[in-house]
Order: structure tokens, then sequence, then C-alpha cells
């Protein structure tokens, strides 16, 4: 299985960076990479770290690393750089994606064989990715509450997230104009967001445009501004991570900065708690409501270093997702009406998911349910082979296939975790 998702990664390898798959995505997406990075370095540790240096050189000046590098033309895409309208030399998308470089980096740090390379690599980094912590804190949580928000659902990385339909019914959908999607010639339409789903991502992406992609603008002008459990947890993380990876390097300003940043989030993150459902729940900040959606993010939180109790609560819940599904962790509660266990982000299984929630169990010290949840992930593959994503119930792989961080997460499984029987 190794060799098979080795060759999965040669495959979608441009050199300096990966694509996620051929076709579907033709560029470099941000935490597609950092994630990719960690499977690489269980054979190429050169390579590991050239992934997540060909992310950082494409960071703005206002510390943002873009969500999507346009490093070669693609007319198979949608939407393009002509409708981001950056104004970048390498084009790039204008908003960010969840910030698991900083884990990535310290990861791959501490296991490296070749220390020399993760020091030089590291040093150099550190002080980028703390830029873009930075950046988060600063433009996406203006009021200093110590969660941040997201302003696109591209930027969540769970696209279509029952989480976000609620708050996306604001944002318009008039005077988009005509388009033509490209994802649905890839991939089963079915497997994909909607026509109206899509009109609201692309007004989104006129409206920030025509704000020039400033910053200091683009949190209060957004319709839509959602603080998401998930994304907050991968944030508080990175920077514990930083925090701690800085403090033994010898920067002790970025080790001091990082280790407030991610306190002060992991305070915060309290007020997304539910006792209805055991699990984490988005606020929708302009609204000021919790949303009441039981999706993975809630779950996902136990990445970042919660308290304890909240971290065995979370097993539980996930136990409970066990008693009315075949596969963890599916992204939707299966019970919801809302589940769909084929389309994209609200249902399917996710492998990258499945690994950042078992390396959260672990932290807290829940082997068995971290047990079950990586066997899950290799069972899945096995039946059904290295696809974006699976139906959490019949195992069908859908999406693209021959999947870059699909394949990098079953390498980084097989090496780090005694699977269940
Ligand atoms: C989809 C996913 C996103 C991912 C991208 C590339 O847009 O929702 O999380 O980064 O594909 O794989």
């Amino acid at each position: 299985m190794i060799q098979h998702a080795r060759q999965v990664l040669s495959d979608n390898d441009r050199g300096t960076y990966t694509v996620p798959t051929h076709g579907l995505y033709p560029f470099q997406w941000n935490w597609d990479s950092a994630l990719s990075a960690l499977g690489f370095a269980h054979f190429n540790e050169d390579r590991a770290w050239t992934e997540i240096e060909t992310l950082l050189a494409h960071q703005w000046d206002d510390g943002m690393v873009p969500h999507i590098i346009f490093h070669q033309p693609d007319d198979g895409y949608f939407p393009g750089p002509e409708v981001w309208g950056t104004g970048r030399d390498v084009p790039t998308t204008g908003i960010t994606q969840p910030p698991v470089a900083g884990f990535a980096v310290c990861r791959m740090y501490d296991r490296a064989r070749d220390k020399a390379l993760a020091d030089k690599h590291a040093r150099a980094m550190l002080p980028k990715i703390h830029a873009w912590h930075q950046w988060f804190y600063r433009c996406r949580d203006p009021q200093a509450t110590g969660l941040v928000a997201v302003l696109h659902p591209w930027e969540t990385g769970r696209d279509n997230s029952v989480d976000w339909d609620a708050a996306f019914e604001r944002v318009p959908t008039d005077g988009v104009g005509t388009f033509t999607r490209r994802d649905t010639s890839h991939a089963n339409p079915a497997h994909r967001p909607t026509d109206e789903q899509y009109k609201r991502y692309i007004w989104l992406v006129q409206k920030f445009r025509s704000l020039s992609w400033d910053n200091t603008k683009l949190h209060d002008a957004s319709p839509f501004q959602i603080v998401d459990p998930g994304f907050n947890a991968i944030l508080i993380r990175s920077c514990h991570d930083v925090a701690t990876l800085a403090a033994r390097l010898d920067m002790p300003e970025i080790a001091a900065e990082a280790r407030a940043m991610a306190d002060k989030g992991v305070a915060a993150m309290e007020q997304l708690w539910s006792e209805k459902w055991g699990q984490y729940l988005c606020l929708d900040r302009t609204t000021g409501m919790q949303v009441d959606s039981p999706s993975i993010g809630g779950i996902l939180a136990v990445f970042a270093p919660i308290p304890k109790e909240r971290a065995v609560a979370i097993s539980q819940r996930i136990a409970k997702l066990a008693e009315v599904c075949e596969y963890l962790v599916p992204s939707h509660d299966p019970t919801a009406p809302e589940f769909d266990g084929l389309r994209y982000w609200r249902g399917p299984v996710w492998l990258i998911v499945n690994y950042m929630i078992a390396d959260g169990l672990e932290q807290a010290g829940e082997t068995r349910m971290v047990g079950r949840i990586t066997s899950d992930c290799v069972r899945l593959i096995e039946t059904s082979g290295f696809a974006e994503y699976h139906d959490p119930i019949t195992a069908e792989p859908c999406g693209g296939a021959h999947f870059t961080w699909t394949a990098a997460m079953v390498i980084e499984i097989l090496n780090t975790y005694e699977l269940a029987a």
C-alpha cells in the first residue's frame, strides 16, 4: 500500500510542488501541500521541505499565505486567475486556507533524519509561518476575541459543509453573471457542490476583488463571517507547535508571541462548546449565534490542546457516530437530515481530517479511538483506493481519484500508528 501511495505522490509531483490530483485540481493548494509534505518526508525529506518552501514563497506582503497558487495556466479549472484578479506576478487566489503548515513543519523537524537540513529549513520558515498566524489574528479577529473568522467557505477547506448553509443564504447571487463550472466535467456532479452554491462562491470573490483584496477591509465588508472550531483548532495547534519549536531554536520573541496566541485561542474555544452535541459548533459572527449543525468541524477541534475532559467527550461523540456508519469519521452526522454520504463535505470521510482528529485524540490518551479511526482509514483505501473522499457507509470512492493528500496520509498513518486488529 505504501508503494502504491508513493506512486500517487510521484505522479502528482510537479517538481517543486504537487497538484492534489491531475485534471480536477491542476495547481498548488495550501493545506494539501502542508499535509502532503508529511507523506514525502518518510522517503524524501528534501522534497518534503521543498513542498512547503514553495508554498511560503508566495506569501503576501501582509502575511497571508494564499489558498491556491496558479503556477501554470490551465483552462480546466474555474475560477482561474482572471476571476480572482489579485495582480500577483505568479497569480494566486486572494483568500487563505487552514494554516496546518505550522504543525507540519514542526512534525517534520521532530522526525527529521537529516537534522542539519531540518534546522536550516525550520529557521527560515518559522518567521514566515508566524507572520501568517499574526495576520490571522490581526485581519480576521479585529475585535481581538481570540478566534478568527473565515470569509469564504473555500477558506475552511470544507467547501460545502452544512455548517455554512444558513449564513450562505445571506450571500446574494444577483449580478454574478454567467460562468461555466469545470469541476463537474472532471467529477460526478452528484459528488460536488450545487450550482446555487457556486454562484455564491463567485459573488464573494467578486465582492472581495472590488475591495482590491485589501485585508484591512475584507472582514467587516463580508456578509459571510464564520468562526469554525476546526479551522481555529488548526491555527491554535500550529501556534502552539511553533511556540515549542521556536523556543528550541532560540527564537524567543516568536516563541512568546506564538504561545500567547495559542493560549488565548484555547480559552476562547470554550464559547463554541455545545453540551447538547458533546462537541464544538460554529459561530456565525454576523448574528452572534451558534450554528446548530453537528459537523466534523467541531470534532476536528480536538487537534488543538483543548482541556482533557473536552477531548474525552469528543471521543465519546465519535463512538456514537460509529453506531450509525461503517467508517469513521463522517464529515456530517449521518442521522441529521442534511447528511449526504456522497456529496463532498456533507457526509463523506476525508483521510486528512481523520488524521488530525486521531493525532489530537492521541495527545489526549484516547488510544482505542485512535486505533479505530486509523484502521478505518486503511480499510477504506483497501476497499476503494486513493480517492479524494469516501462514503462513510458504503466506502464508495468519490470526487477525484489518485489523490495526493489521501496517499500522503496513508504513508503517514502506516508509519505512525499500530493499527487495531
Ligand atoms: C477541495 C477541498 C479543499 C482542498 C481542495 C484541493 O476544494 O474542499 O479542502 O484543499 O479541494 O484538494
